[in-house]
């Protein structure tokens, strides 16, 4: 039998900015990103921005504007600017990712066109995935406008929407064009979602870079009290550590069994979908990163001291560490509401063996195929105990 064999060998590049301001009369960073490498003059362009960001950025339509009048030479609004819920309702509905491709069809967009989608993690996703699958893949221009976004989401390869009940289960792996963090955009973000972001961060340094976890663990008061200065340095270090593993990992697309940023997921993908999204990403990956460390210690492979660590840390950032659904049908583990079906949905989503990471310090982890039930129902006790101390101190200062 005769067999024709190919290989493709591509190399895929492209850039992360740090800056602030990117639509404001002195910058020139967006035209000179899309007059260096485009085919078309002036190029097209749509832009998809998240409600929540325009909501707390009411100027920012109006400066979108202004941005593609001033450097009309280079860019032209292809369509009015397209303002999408944001959150990860836009995720979950199909009818976004509808607006989002109709948009880009109803503006005649082609690959030499860019989407500039300026958002949250997930307007970032549902507008990616489209960007990916409208012609096969239009050019796409992230500008995150969240911590969790610049610092993770948005510097890397995948898309995706929720479906059947499953976090991301559509989507594509997809470079990006280019990436610009505009740190500008922080000022007005919740609380909730400034500390959520910075449990990526925390997880990139468990896996990672053990000098990365004494930088947040000396600045963790500062952290969570919204410096920015502290901030755009974890900012930068997270995304620079997310990006080294993306390009020299051997493993940019997952094709293989582990998924080594996803330390702490498997809990956190099902428990944002056991709380019907109460939690949002970033929180249930605090969760998530203490269930896995109080594991790697009661399964006998991290010391005390560090253990003890990484959660002095988590609590400092007021990342929550435990939720009531973590303990829910725990005696029923074929129970969908148990938390220990997200191991299931974890491997099926990574096809082959089962592969969670562990620590055996910070900043050296390793992979195990299974998990002890036993082990995990005393970690998730530990963190219930953890988190009534918490509680009880709470309220002693309040009262
Ligand atoms: N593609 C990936 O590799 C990847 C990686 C990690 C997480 N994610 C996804 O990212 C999503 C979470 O993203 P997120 O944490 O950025 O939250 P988010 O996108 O859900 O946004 C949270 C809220 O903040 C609002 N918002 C955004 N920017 C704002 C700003 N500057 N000021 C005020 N409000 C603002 C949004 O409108 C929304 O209501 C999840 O769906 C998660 O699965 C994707
Ligand atoms: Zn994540």
């Amino acid at each position: 039998m005769d067999v024709f064999e190919q290989e493709i060998r591509l190399v895929f590049r492209y850039p992360v900015h740090f800056t602030t301001g990117v639509f404001s009369a002195t910058s020139t960073l967006l035209r000179d990103l899309v007059g260096e490498r485009t085919l078309e003059v002036p190029a097209r362009v749509l832009f998809v921005l998240d409600r929540g960001v325009a909501g707390a950025h009411p100027g920012i339509v109006h400066d979108i504007e202004s941005y593609c009048l001033r450097h009309k030479a280079t860019l032209r609004l292809a369509a009015p600017v397209l303002v999408i819920a944001g959150g990860e309702r836009a995720k979950n509905d199909p009818r976004t990712l509808d607006d989002v491709l109709r948009a880009i069809h109803d503006a005649g967009l082609c690959r030499h066109s860019y989407v500039v989608a300026v958002g949250g993690g997930a307007v970032l996703d549902v507008v990616g995935y489209a960007a990916a699958t409208a012609h096969r893949g239009i050019r796409l221009i992230r500008v995150p406008t969240t911590i969790l976004a610049q610092d993770d989401s948005a510097v890397g390869v995948k898309n995706g929407i929720n479906a059947f009940g499953k976090k991301n289960y559509l989507g594509t792996f997809a470079t990006p064009f280019a990436v610009i963090n505009d740190f500008a955009f922080l000022h007005t973000l919740s609380d909730r979602d400034w500390r959520g972001g910075l449990s990526e961060a925390v997880k990139a340094a468990l896996i990672k870079d053990r000098t990365f976890f004494d930088f947040i663990e000396a600045n963790a008061a500062a952290l969570a009290a919204r410096d920015l200065h502290a901030t755009g340095e974890t900012i930068r270090r997270s995304a620079a550590l997310h990006l080294a593993h993306i390009g020299t990992g051997g493993d940019p697309f997952e094709l293989g069994s582990s998924r080594p940023l996803d330390f702490g997921h498997w809990s956190a993908h099902k428990l944002e979908q056991l709380s019907g999204h109460r939690l949002s990403h970033g929180e249930a990956v605090g969760i998530g990163l203490a269930l896995d460390t109080t594991y790697s210690w009661l399964a006998g492979f991290l010391p005390e001291r560090e253990w003890k660590r990484v959660i002095d840390v988590l609590l400092a950032l007021r990342l929550p560490l435990y939720a009531p659904e973590l303990g829910r049908s725990l005696d029923a583990t074929k129970d969908p509401r148990c938390v220990l079906q997200g191991l299931e949905e974890f491997r099926e989503h990574l096809g082959g063996r089962l592969t969670i990471m562990l620590l055996r310090s910070i900043g050296e982890p390793f992979d195990v195929h299974e998990l002890r039930r036993d082990v995990m129902v005393r970690s998730i006790e530990t963190l219930a105990g953890i988190d009534d101390a918490r509680a009880d101190a709470a309220g002693q200062r309040a009262s």
